[in-house]
């Protein structure tokens, strides 16, 4: 949660600092501020605005302000500690207005830190944890200049973060040292780069891709000291880190809308593009398996896999959940799925040939980071299915599958969905070869995968009947989602879409399960979308849409292209081309993506960021 960006250089600091907290806005968006070092004539001064709100507030303020310094920090805000309100929102400062900083993360220990720096005299003005780093920071300045002639910005941050237990991701600035930006690392995501005579810090590499594509991702503990024209990263020990700048493949357009109105529906039409970066170079067609340069290493391990444990949040979880199915069916390999919120705190017993696999678009999930430590922990084997490249879980696992499907900046996750579902097939292909899957089976599924893209196209072409669909719906306040076995998941990820996008209460439902319960609601006023595709439980879905329609309740069903029964059975339907049973969650939930995103537009929803969500959810 929270974007920060800080600029160092020869430019005016503030409008690139503007444009790069845009990119990172979808990270959090109730509260914004800068800070940025004006030195002209010799006197230096901080300019600091904030604004309430989103980033344009912001923006809006500064209009008539002249923002003069090519040394800034930036912040955007989801509130943890204290309400969306100007005096917390950051830059936060030390007592005496020189240092200024922007946090990305949360300190554990701030209380007692307060606590302490209250009786040392020091006066706070937020009620963030945040503050309590600028006032250490101020505290280590004056013991350093009590005991040496000279002293470095650098040197009061590391004492300081000697005190602080918790998740930062800090970009630093002090007026008494006009040319240095200080921003250093633990636990919350922080990417320096490197431009000419130009450096950027920020969350994520949408704000930096602008300016420059050569970039280094730090690790926990590492601080960058920047000044115009030269970088160093040391530890917290003040020891020298080698780290090599690596080169970014995202584009610029890839961080752009171009030309959709929404980042959500540019990454809804994205998915058939987006699958076929996932799978290609990966699919062996004529050996009916996948090529995985991220497990290549661990071949031989994941052979002795026995049973697997799936950790992941929200609709990371879900595409787990499909790959639960997977993985049983074709691999033969027991799988358990765990919310990483559960794992994390509950006794899950492990044996030395599990696997703890976790999936993460962001690969920053507080949740599913956690999770990842405790496999480490207790010796077992960590993989990850992850999109953002070098972020924290990518590292910390042991080996990986990347997602490569750009940047998903539309707080609702969609692209993301489908392309971990393709991925998971994939593993399933992988790890199924290596055991009981006969080639024919393997060389069907690979058939299957390549084709995947071309259906996906085939289903974005119904979006008007989509949107029709959802100008019917639009006032309806609640609505059942209802599937069966691999598109259970999906029921709940329709659901999911639905209640973030557009605030309507939807509820995912086993359509099996659906008479042991929630069918006393069902009634005129209660819409059940019902994902009922051609499959081995065909049968069985249509008997649900009976006990609902016999109940008055409307359907909308989410049926195989050439099922002409369905139509008297439902009373709108959306058709998905025939495809494997397997593959099949992949395909349904375009359509559902599609309705929650006209739903959200409809009754005039920011669908790209729905209130009180972030999409890098940093925190527990
Ligand atoms: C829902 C959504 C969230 C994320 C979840 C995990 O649309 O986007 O439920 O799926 O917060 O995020 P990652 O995949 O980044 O770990």
């Amino acid at each position: 949660m929270c974007g920060i960006v800080g600029y160092i250089g020869k430019q005016k600091a503030a409008p690139i600092l503007l444009d790069g907290i845009k990119s990172l806005e979808y990270r959090g968006y109730d509260s914004a501020g800068i800070s940025v070092i004006n030195n002209q004539g010799g006197v230096a001064e901080a300019q600091v605005e904030k604004a309430v709100g989103k980033v344009i507030n912001l923006e809006n303020k500064i209009k008539s302000r002249e923002l003069l310094g090519g040394l800034g920090i930036i912040h955007t805000r989801w509130a943890t500690h204290g309400g969306a309100t100007e005096a917390n929102a950051h830059p936060h400062s030390d007592c005496a207005g020189n240092i200024w900083l922007v946090h990305n993360g949360i300190i554990e220990n701030y209380k007692e830190l307060k606590n302490e720096l209250i009786s040392a005299g020091h006066q706070f003005k937020s009620e963030t944890d945040t503050e309590v780093v600028a006032h250490l920071i101020e505290e280590q300045v004056k013991s350093l200049k009590s005991k040496v002639q000279s002293y470095a910005l650098e040197d009061a941050v590391r004492l300081a973060l000697k005190k602080v237990r918790g998740a930062y991701a800090l970009a630093i600035i002090d007026k008494r040292e006009p040319e240095k930006l200080v921003a250093v690392r633990n636990s919350s995501p922080l990417i320096l780069g490197i431009g000419n005579d130009e450096y950027l810090v920020a969350s994520d590499a949408s704000a930096v891709v602008k300016h420059t594509r050569k970039v280094i991702y730090f690790n926990d503990g590492e601080m960058a000291i920047l000044t115009p024209d030269n970088h160093r990263v040391v530890n917290l020990e003040n020891q020298a880190v080698d780290s090599q700048p690596q080169e970014l493949d995202w584009t610029v357009e890839s961080a752009q809308k171009g030309g959709y109105p929404h980042f959500m529906l540019k990454e809804i039409f994205e998915q058939p593009e987006a699958v076929e970066n996932c799978l290609r170079g990966r699919l062996v067609v004529q050996e009916g398996t996948a090529k995985l340069g991220g497990l290549e290493s661990i071949k031989d391990k994941l052979r002795e896999i026995k049973r697997i444990h799936i950790s992941a949040c929200g609709t990371a979880y879900l595409a787990g959940k499909v790959g639960e199915y997977m993985l049983e069916e074709y691999a033969g390999i027991p799988v358990e799925v765990d919310l990483a919120s559960e794992l994390r705190y509950r006794k899950p017993v492990f044996d030395n040939h599990d696997a703890v696999l976790v999936i993460s678009q962001s690969g920053e999930t507080a949740d599913t980071l956690a999770s990842v430590k405790e496999a480490k922990e207790k010796g077992i084997l960590t993989l990850g299915i992850v999109n953002t490249v070098g972020s924290s879980i990518a590292r910390e696992t042991e080996a990986g599958i990347y997602q490569h499907i750009g940047p998903e900046i539309g707080v609702a996750s969609t692209k993301a969905f489908t392309s971990q579902v393709a991925v998971l097939a994939l593993l399933t292909l992988f790890l199924g070869r290596q055991r009981q899957m006969s080639l024919v089976t393997g060389e069907r599924i690979a058939r299957e995968l390549q084709r995947l893209p071309e259906l996906i196209r085939k289903v974005l072409q119904s979006e008007d009947l989509i949107k029709q669909i959802a100008v019917k719906y639009q006032t309806h306040n609640n609505f059942l989602y209802l599937g069966r076995k691999y598109n259970l998941p999906i029921a709940y990820e329709g659901a999911l879409k639905l209640k973030e996008i557009s605030y309507i209460h939807a509820e995912g439902y086993g359509a099996g399960e659906m008479k042991h319960g929630p069918i006393a609601m069902i009634d005129q006023n209660l819409p059940s979308v019902v994902i009922v595709p051609s499959d081995s439980v065909y049968e069985k879905t249509v008997s649900n849409i009976e006990e609902i329609r016999a109940r008055r309740g409307p359907v909308i069903a989410i049926a195989t292209e050439g099922n002409e029964d369905i139509k008297s059975l439902a009373d709108d339907v959306i058709y998905i081309p025939k495809s494997l049973e397997m593959l099949t969650p992949i395909l349904s939930a375009v359509p559902l993506q599609l309705f929650a995103y006209h739903v959200g537009v409809l009754r005039g929803l920011d669908v790209d960021k729905p209130r009180n969500l972030a999409k890098s959810v940093t925190v527990e």
